[in-house]
């Protein structure tokens, strides 16, 4: 598409660049920091439809996904996981620093290792820490302390969040990125037929040490990746979702 309303000869690319050195960000340019490179815009997903229809399709596929917590222990390809962590670090970062890794483990010593250290927290969770009403909360759930999956998943992907790079350079946005490059974790193990459990055991500083992960590294979640037990089940109330109207507000031209 042409640009709109722009002199002859020059483009979007030319006037967003001058816009910033308007706006006085001459450093970013000038500091000798890294000069900015662009390149065209790499091809495209096609979805090979229109995007009312794509973006239905997508939905159609997410709509199914769900959090479970018995798996089978049929195993998973290294190169499907391998795959999937690609998926997930191709999210967006603050300033493209990408500050994840992600610790995949299917040795079972190792997982037996986290299930051990998981319950010994969450005992403490589901007796002492938990709020009454985070516990009300957590009810329809049928969760417990038990998290024999952790054993049983062919998969356990530990996600630390860097605190800063592997030199010591800073991060921006850690908590947003990684959280980001999780979700598309969740939506490339969905897609691939899989089924995934985000595990949150608090505190979850254990992970570091077990895993033997440098002091920058921060325990961010535990997925537990695998297909589900023949006879598996979820809580009814993971199906509930809120209607369209009630998380979406809509500004339009009238
Ligand atoms: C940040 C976060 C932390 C969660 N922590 C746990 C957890 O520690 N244990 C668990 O069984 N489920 C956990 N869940 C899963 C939620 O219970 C689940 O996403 C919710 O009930 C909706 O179900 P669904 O994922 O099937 O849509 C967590 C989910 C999120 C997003």
């Amino acid at each position: 598409m042409a640009d709109r309303a722009l002199p002859s000869g020059r483009n979007q690319q030319q006037s967003r660049r001058e816009r910033i050195l308007a706006l006085g960000d001459v450093s970013f340019y000038r500091s000798g920091m890294q000069e900015a490179e662009f390149v065209p815009l790499p091809p495209r997903f096609d979805p090979g439809c229109a995007p009312e229809e794509s973006a239905r399709a997508f939905f159609e596929c997410m709509k199914s996904r769900r959090s479970v917590r018995m798996f089978s222990d049929k195993p998973v390809s290294r190169a499907t996981i391998e795959w999937i962590i690609r998926a997930a670090g191709s999210a967006p970062s603050g300033a493209n620093k990408q500050p994840w890794r992600f610790v995949c483990v299917s040795d079972a010593a190792t997982k037996n290792k986290i299930r051990a250290a998981a319950e010994r927290e969450e005992r403490e969770f589901y007796e002492r820490r938990a709020t009454k009403r985070w516990l009300d909360d957590l009810a329809p759930l049928g969760t417990d302390d038990v998290k024999e999956y952790l054993d049983i998943a062919p998969w356990v992907i530990v996600v630390f969040k860097l605190a800063k790079e592997d030199d010591g350079a800073q991060v921006y946005y850690a908590s947003e990125s990684v959280g980001l490059a999780t979700g598309f974790l969740l939506a490339a193990a969905h897609h691939a037929g899989l089924v995934t459990l985000t595990h949150t055991p608090s505190p979850m500083g254990f992970l570091a040490g077990l895993l033997g992960r440098g002091a920058h590294e921060r325990p961010y979640m535990v997925i537990p990746v695998g297909f589900p037990a023949p006879d598996c089940t979820v809580p009814k109330e993971a199906l509930r979702r809120k209607p369209l109207d009630a998380i979406m507000t809509v500004h339009e031209e009238q």
